[in-house]
Parts: C-alpha cells; sequence; structure tokens
C-alpha cells in the first residue's frame, strides 16, 4: 500500500502543498521548524482523519485560516483511490472516498494503514502500563474490528461498575446490580484477554528478532504479556475457562472492592513487561536502548499488520535515528524496505547516502526542489 501523492491546503504551515512520493524510500529532510513531522502527519491523518500530535483539529489548521484540505491519492494492490478531508473551524469536517462522502471517519478504517514511529513512542518503555495497553489496543483494533467493539463495551461497563463502586453509600440499592457488572465485565475481560495474549506472543517473537538485529545480535529484547494474578498463560486455556477464572477471582474480591470503593483486579489493568538482556527496561536500559526497544516494538507491529493485510502500511518514521550509534542506524534503514517509507531527519546526506531514497528538501511549509 502506498501514498502516490499527497496535496495540503493550509494545513499546520504548509499553505498550499501538491507532493509525489516514491512508491519505497523518501527521506524528508530538513531544518528544525520546518514543516517535516506536519508532513507525516498530514500522512498519518488520511488514515483515520486523527492526529498522532492533537485531539482538535483545529490545531492542525493553518493558523490564521478558517478552512483546509488534505488529499491523499492511495494505491494498493487492488485499487486506486483518492481519500478528500476537508476542514473548517465552523463545520465538523468531511470525508471523501473516490469522492463519496462517507459518514464518519470509522469509514476510513482498512482503506488506507500505516505505522509511525515518533519520539512520543519512548513512553512505551518509559511510561506507565496505560502507554503500552493503548499500544496493543490499537494495534489489535487496526486487525481485528470485533476488538475494538468489545473494547467499547469493556470500557462503558467498567466505568458503570467503578462509578457503582464509588456512589453506593448514598444509594444502597446500586449494589443490588454489581453482581451482573462484575459478570459482563469478566465476559468481555476473558475475551480481551485471549485477543491480546495471542498478538503479544506474536509481537514479543517478531520484535524480540527485530531488536536482536539492530543491535547487532548482541540483545536479547523480552515482551511478556501480564495479566490479572489468577490466571498463568491465557494462550493455555479456552476463553470459557479463562470466564471462570475471572469470575472466581471477582467472587473472591467481591467484599475488598465494596470496601475499597473501586474495583480492583481486571484486565483494565493489563501491561506489558519489557526486559532487555534480563533487565527491566524502564529502570535500566539506556537511551539508545530505549529506542531500540520502543523502535522494535512499532516495527513488530508493523511486521504483524503486512502478514495480516498482506500488503505493507506505510511506515511513518519521525526522528528516528537520533540517539543510535551508526551500526544501529544502518539496520533501522536497511531493515524498512520492502514497503513504502517516510523517514524524517536533519542530515540528509547521511541517511540519503545509505538509502539510496528520493529526498525530499522542507523549508517553510514548502518542498523545495
Ligand atoms: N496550525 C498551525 N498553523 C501554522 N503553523 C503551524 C501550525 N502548527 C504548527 N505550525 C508550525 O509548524 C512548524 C513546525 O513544524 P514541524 O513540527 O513539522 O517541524 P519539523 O520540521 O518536524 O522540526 P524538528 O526538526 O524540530 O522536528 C513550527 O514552526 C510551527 O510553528
Ligand atoms: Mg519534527
Amino acid at each position: 500500500m502506498i501514498v502516490q501523492r499527497l496535496e495540503l491546503r493550509n494545513f499546520r504551515n504548509y499553505r498550499e502543498l501538491g507532493c509525489d512520493f516514491d512508491p519505497q524510500i523518501n527521506v524528508i529532510t530538513g531544518r528544525n521548524a520546518q514543516g517535516k513531522t506536519n508532513l507525516l502527519e498530514a500522512v498519518y491523518y488520511l488514515a483515520g482523519a486523527r492526529s498522532f500530535r492533537t485531539r482538535s483539529d483545529r490545531d492542525i489548521l493553518h493558523m490564521a485560516e478558517t478552512e483546509g484540505a488534505v488529499t491523499g491519492f492511495i494505491a494498493s494492490e487492488v485499487r486506486e483511490q483518492r481519500i478528500d478531508i476537508y476542514l473548517s473551524r465552523r463545520e465538523r469536517k468531511k470525508i471523501f472516498v473516490g469522492g463519496v462522502r462517507m459518514k464518519s471517519a470509522s469509514e476510513l478504517a482498512g482503506r488506507f494503514a500505516c505505522t509511525l514511529f515518533c519520539p512520543d513512542d519512548l513512553e512505551l518503555i518509559k511510561g506507565g502500563a496505560a502507554e503500552r495497553r493503548r499500544f496493543m489496543d490499537l494495534a489489535i483494533s487496526q486487525l481485528r474490528p470485533k476488538y475494538a467493539d468489545l473494547l467499547t463495551n469493556f470500557n462503558r461497563i467498567y466505568e458503570q461498575k467503578t462509578r457503582i463502586l464509588r456512589d453506593y453509600r448514598d444509594r444502597q440499592d446500586m449494589l443490588d446490580v454489581l453482581d451482573e457488572f462484575s459478570l459482563n465485565l469478566a465476559k468481555y475481560g476473558s475475551e480481551l484477554m485471549r485477543y491480546r495474549a495471542s498478538w503479544c506472543a506474536r509481537a514479543a517473537q517478531a520484535a524480540g528478532d527485530i531488536h536482536g538485529e539492530i543491535s547487532g545480535c548482541g540483545e536479547k529484547l523480552r515482551l511478556d504479556y501480564r495479566t490479572v494474578s489468577a490466571i498463568e498463560d491465557p494462550l493455555e486455556m479456552s476463553v470459557r475457562e479463562i470466564l471462570d477464572a475471572l469470575l472466581r477471582q471477582q467472587e473472591r474480591l467481591r467484599q475488598a472492592e465494596i470496601d475499597a470503593g473501586q474495583c480492583l483486579a481486571g484486565v483494565q489493568k493489563d501491561d506489558i513487561a519489557i526486559r532487555i538482556d534480563g533487565s527491566e527496561a524502564s529502570k535500566y536500559a539506556s537511551q539508545g536502548q530505549i529506542r531500540t526497544a520502543a523502535l522494535s516494538m512499532k516495527l513488530a507491529e508493523w511486521t504483524i499488520c503486512r502478514d495480516e493485510l498482506g500488503s505493507s502500511p506505510v511506515l511513518l518514521l519521525d526522528d528516528v535515528l537520533s540517539e543510535l550509534d551508526a551500526a544501529r542506524q544502518d539496520y533501522v534503514l536497511n531493515s524498512i524496505q520492502g514497503g513504502q517509507v517516510l523517514i524524517t531527519c536533519c542530515d540528509e546526506e547521511e541517511v540519503s547516502r545509505r538509502t539510496g531514497g528520493s529526498i525530499l528538501r522542507i523549508e517553510g511549509g514548502r518542498v523545495r526542489n
């Protein structure tokens, strides 16, 4: 899958842009604050009408303008299509695929896929469990629409149960429905757990291989899915068995939850334990190791997505090379061959000499040729 051409009007610091991409490697260079990340953000925006830097579409419109547009010409093995997203400060954004108006952004799913690595992804290693759950959830949702539905249902019931446990002291009758919520939470939880466990097993394998290669086989990255203590290995159990175990656990914790006024155990606390050469990465890893591990996890997501979709998502790499030594940089640049890549960097000579990709020089929101 590739993006052949991007057109922008009043997107971030781009007033008017028409830009054709190479089907393989595109090196996006320029000094700081010229618009390199903004260009990746625009391509990413085509995949789901969402930015990775802000929740608000107001921020991505040129600050002096009231309306703008992002257009992408996408080609996959089976078709070529045009995606247009119109932005306005006055009304909701409008999305068109092949000229046909979409009802919502979720209809964009599956039309264009990309995997992004950006400096914030270092939080995958350094940040809390919520970062890693979000990573798993987004990755699995991209592949399995059913997972996204399960997650929405789980979160809704989790919030309701939390509210019951928080507020029952004022309204004792609220406790009448507590067990029903616990049952539903365990039902959705057991299904989520199976998906997460099997995705993590695949990601662990792929990320371990990639990390070993980037670091020159010197280091071992290990990822382990961490879930409720009542369950040893979800991959050895059926969904039914997981459900029974979760229900028994909720039964045991019932009074403790009521006393504590909050949900105690459950997949809402799931995590991925990350170790490099046996040591916990968040505590002991160096800057370069953190970057290598985070990148390996992202490339694992890309690999799994490619194997499932039968076509490589476009890989967007923002500022990936800093903090890596020359050997690690070389491996990254070699390993990303095989699909379309947009990679930003400040030092064009270094990267283009080693990848041979085509170069886009960005200056003040324009591509300079
Ligand atoms: N809504 C907006 N309207 C106009 N300009 C904007 C808007 N949002 C961001 N910018 C400008 O875009 C520029 C930053 O672009 P970007 O983040 O793409 O830089 P970059 O080339 O990736 O730089 P670096 O090398 O530092 O990462 C800044 O000068 C910023 O002021
Ligand atoms: Mg940038």
